[in-house]
């Protein structure tokens, strides 16, 4: 792949070859210019500075409200096929501007309350072990498949209330909807995400009418249908939306996160060795490799008013990528931004965005990474993974692999 100048920047795809979808040395070219660039091809505003991405993130006037003006763009079946899927989109808080995005989100910190979350670690822990043990002393995996998957399903289920068996649906339904969300490069994907949301509606329904002839209130999403209809509740309709939310949200975002810790952790021994040494320093390491390797690689936004941003004046109406990517490598803001390094001091990166619709599960998704670093390094003595061949998924706002084969040293121990 060439990697396009800024003025090839009307035929630039961000898509890219997925084998080696390579965009960093794009986002600095980006970052080279004064401030945020007109794509053409995106009929978007790339916003790729550090100061100027957090700027944006905490813009009054840039909404999260982008359905809408996008299906007013559309005719016909398309157009009827999206407003049935934003029937149950509209209702997230992460497409929601004050005043609504404030009371569902308040609704929703009951739940996610990094208090209530701690009682998970010992689930995490006690999943990840099984997926060691299930490992069977094989000298080759691959992780996504072995842990990246299947944690973070399982995770959720434990969330929900639900039979852990149910984790492949959870698995499938998240990877759909973040398909459709994340903008998947096949058009077939309206279809199977109107099948999808149907199916997620008949379970979730069925799952509210069983909470509510239920007393038990152990998981938190009981707790949240127990609020439903109060004062500071969420109704049917948003309680049904958000955990499609935590569905789409929760589930390929850590995956990413998960795999591209160990890919990048795989050239850095010397990091996994500090680890091992010192493992109060995982959380350090989390955040660098979270702000090297973003899993959420850029946000959307579009203009309510007119405004300036970084020096340049954005129309009302005009859309913007904020690439969270680019501003976690900016080098005005990260000494050796493009080094993972586990004495960073306490780093500003946007992984987990930032103002008013920063991250609800970034508690939920450290924990989740600090347990699966600490016991691979406690597990493995040594591994490196084959990077030959690698194929990231090629949805625009993601970034992940979508295998990651691990080879244990077995000459040091083996899982
Ligand atoms: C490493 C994993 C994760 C990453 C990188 C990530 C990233 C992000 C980012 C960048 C945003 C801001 C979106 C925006 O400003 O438009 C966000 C919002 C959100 N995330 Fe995460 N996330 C992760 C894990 C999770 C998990 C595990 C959950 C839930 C179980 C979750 C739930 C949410 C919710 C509900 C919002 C919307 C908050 C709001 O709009 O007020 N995320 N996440």
């Amino acid at each position: 792949m060439t990697h396009s100048a800024i003025s090839d920047i009307g035929t630039f795809s961000m898509h890219h070859d997925p084998v080696d979808r390579d965009l960093y040395p794009f986002f600095a070219e980006l970052r080279s210019q004064a401030g945020p660039v007109w794509s053409p091809r995106h009929k978007s505003w790339l916003v790729a500075h550090h100061p100027t991405v957090r700027d944006a993130l905490g813009h009054a006037d840039l909404s999260v409200e982008k359905m809408d003006p996008f299906i007013a763009t559309l005719a016909g079946d398309t157009r009827a096929k999206l407003d049935r899927i934003n029937d149950v989109l509209q209702h997230w808080v992460v497409f929601n501007d004050p005043p609504n995005h404030t009371r569902i989100r308040r609704a929703l910190q009951q739940v996610f309350m990094p208090k209530q979350l701690r009682q998970f670690e010992s689930d995490v822990r006690r999943i990840v072990e099984e997926m060691f043990a299930d490992l069977d002393g094989r000298t080759e995996f691959d992780f996504i498949e072995a842990f990246a998957l299947g944690l973070p399903a399982r995770l959720v289920c434990q969330l929900f209330g639900v039979p852990i068996e149910d984790a492949d649906a959870m698995s499938r339904w998240g990877h759909g909807i973040s398909r459709f969300v994340m903008g998947g490069s096949d058009d077939q994907r309206y279809d199977d995400t109107l099948a999808d949301l149907k199916q997620m509606r008949s379970y979730f329904s069925d799952l509210m009418a069983e909470y509510r002839t239920s007393d038990d209130d152990s998981t938190l999403l009981r707790r949240l249908v127990g609020a439903a209809g109060t004062e500071d509740g969420l109704t049917y309709d948003e309680i049904i939306a958000t955990l499609v939310l935590i569905l789409f949200a929760g589930l390929d975002t850590t995956a990413n996160a998960l795999g591209n810790m160990v890919l990048t952790l795989s050239s850095r021994p010397d990091v996994v060795d500090a680890v091992r040494a010192d493992p109060g320093i995982a959380p350090a390491v989390i955040e660098d490799v979270l702000r090297f390797d973003t899993p959420a690689p850029m946000v959307t936004r579009v203009a309510k008013a007119d405004l300036e941003l970084g020096g340049v004046r954005i129309a009302a109406g005009d859309r913007l990528i904020l690439l969270l990517a680019s501003a976690n490598r900016d080098e005005a803001v990260f000494d050796s931004a493009g080094e993972v390094r586990a004495d960073r001091p306490a780093s500003p990166h946007l992984a987990f965005g930032r103002g008013i619709h920063f991250c609800l599960g970034a508690p939920l998704a450290r924990m989740e990474l600090r347990v699966v670093l600490l016991a691979l390094v406690d597990r493995l003595p040594r591994w490196t993974v084959r990077t030959e061949g690698l194929v990231w998924r090629d949805e625009l706002l993601v970034r992940g692999l979508t295998a990651l084969p691990v080879v244990v040293d077995a000459t040091e121990g083996s899982a």
